[in-house]
Parts: structure tokens; sequence; C-alpha cells
């Protein structure tokens, strides 16, 4: 399969693509941030439609996972936000139509279930959230709802929980993890998810959490995503210490 992956020069992209790699899939890589790689790069803006329109033309899918740099403050004002997380998504979806691209998948994360009550979370509560980011997170699975649902293009949300380069056990912001949390979820984990849900041609809009420790299952719907795709996290952060009881 060809897949545009936005966002793959991050965190998560870096780690995600893994996954494509190991079944060969082909990959176009977008980011406005220039990076090395050995797959085809697309440098460039997700907020403006022509840059866009051009980076999906060819290919058979998208994941998106580009965001708003959280430097210099920017989510405490809707502008960067909205322009590259909204804007960003509304102009993928809309490439994805022009270019008869069937099948999307949105990072989505389990900010948009801010206002989930009960002891477990459901895979598919309603996107609820506040902040900007959260706001932008709810928007963008609106969008791609309604992409769905009007122009017949399968969709899966993933809602993401705390992600963790599973190898170096550290965060975005390389800050180290000494202790297993619920929310862990391995960047490749993701990836795996994401590409399953590309093959499986039967589904069509679906919400899914994703994580990768064991813990999550007490409180996520994560049974769900494993049943619906027959998945298994493959990196359960098994080599960390659990936080002591209290
Ligand atoms: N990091 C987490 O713990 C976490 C948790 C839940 C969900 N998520 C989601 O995962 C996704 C990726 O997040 P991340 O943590 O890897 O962030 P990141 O900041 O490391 O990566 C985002 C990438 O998007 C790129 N980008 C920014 N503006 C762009 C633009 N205008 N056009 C094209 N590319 C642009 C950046 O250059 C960067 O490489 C986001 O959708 C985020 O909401 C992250």
């Amino acid at each position: 399969m060809h897949v545009l992956i936005t966002g793959a020069g991050g965190f998560l992209g870096k780690g995600l693509i893994i996954p494509f790699e190991e079944r060969s899939d082909k990959l176009r890589l977008m980011d406005v941030a220039s990076f090395s790689s050995p797959h085809e790069t697309v440098i460039g803006d997700v907020a403006d439609l022509d840059t866009v329109m051009k980076a999906a033309a060819g290919v058979e899918a998208i994941v998106i996972a580009h965001m708003a740099p959280r430097t210099n403050n920017a989510y405490d004002f809707p502008t960067k936000p909205f322009d590259i997380n909204v804007k960003g998504t509304a102009n993928l979806f809309h490439a994805a139509v022009k270019n008869n691209i069937k099948a999307v998948v949105l990072i989505s994360s389990t900010s948009v279930m801010e206002y989930c009550k009960g002891d477990i979370h459901p895979h598919d509560a309603p996107p609820q959230s506040k902040g900007y980011y959260g706001l932008t997170k709810v928007c963008q699975e609106l969008i791609a709802e309604s992409f769905a649902l009007e122009h017949g293009i399968r969709v899966a949300c993933l809602r993401v929980g705390y992600i963790v380069d599973g190898d170096k056990n550290v965060d975005k912001y390389g800050r180290k993890i000494e202790e297993r949390a619920a929310l862990d979820t391995d960047r490749r984990d993701i990836g795996e998810v994401a590409r399953l849900f590309l093959e499986r041609k039967d589904l069509a809009f679906e919400r899914f959490t994703v994580m990768s420790a064991p813990e999550a299952m007490i409180s996520w719907d994560l049974r769900y995503t494993c049943e619906r795709l027959n998945w298994k996290p493959k990196y359960d952060f098994s080599w960390l210490r659990l936080p002591p009881q209290k």
C-alpha cells in the first residue's frame, strides 16, 4: 500500500512508520520541518491546501499524525492549533476526496474523552474536551466522521494514550519513564493498529483506544481494539516496574 503520513518527522511519526516498513509498504512522509529518511519525503505545511493536494496525489491511504508544536505557549491561543491541527486535517480529507483516496487514519487522543464517566471509558464515547489542544482533537474527529459519512471514506480515529519510545523509555520531551503507567503507548503499537485498520476494507468508521500497558484494560475499552483488529500490544512495558501500591 502507498501511504502518506503527516507529521512523519515528529516523535510519533518516527516510530509509527516501523510496522509499515516491516510490511514493505510504500511511504510518502510529510512534515513542515526537514528530516532525513530513506523514503519519499514532502516538506510542506498541511495548512496549505495546494501543498496538501500535491502531497496526496497518487497515494492510497493517509495517516494524519501532525500537530502544532507546543513551543511559545502556542496552545494558549487558538491560532496555531486550529490552523495546523484542524485546517490541516480538513485539507487532508479534502485532498483524499479529490484524489479518490479511500482510507484515512487520524491520530486522535484520549483527551477527547475528557468528560467520560464510569469505570471504563467506551472506545466510541462522543468526543468532548477542553482547552485548545483538546478542542482541536475534537474538531479533527468531527471532520473525520463527517467525511466518512458524506464521502464514504473509511476512517479510524485512534485515541492514543501517552506516547513513549519503548526502546529508550523516554517521552516526546526526552523525559525518562521509570515506572509503568496505564496510558503508556509505544509508537510502534500505534503504527501497527493504523496499518491493520488500513488493511481491513470491511471497516467503515471506527474509534479505537490504543495503549500498550496491560493496566490500560482496567479503565479503557482496549478490548474492542484487540478483538476488532485481531491485535495485541507488542510493547507492553513489562520491563518497567509498577508504581508502589498506596
Ligand atoms: N505525544 C503524546 O504523548 C501524544 C499523546 C496523544 C496523542 N498524540 C497525538 O500524536 C500526534 C503526533 O504527536 P507527537 O507527540 O509526535 O508530536 P510532535 O510535535 O513530536 O510531532 C508533530 C510533527 O508535526 C509536524 N508539523 C507541525 N506543524 C506542521 C505543519 N504545519 N505541517 C506539517 N507538519 C507539521 C512537526 O514538525 C512535527 O514533526 C498528534 O496528533 C498528537 O495529538 C500525542
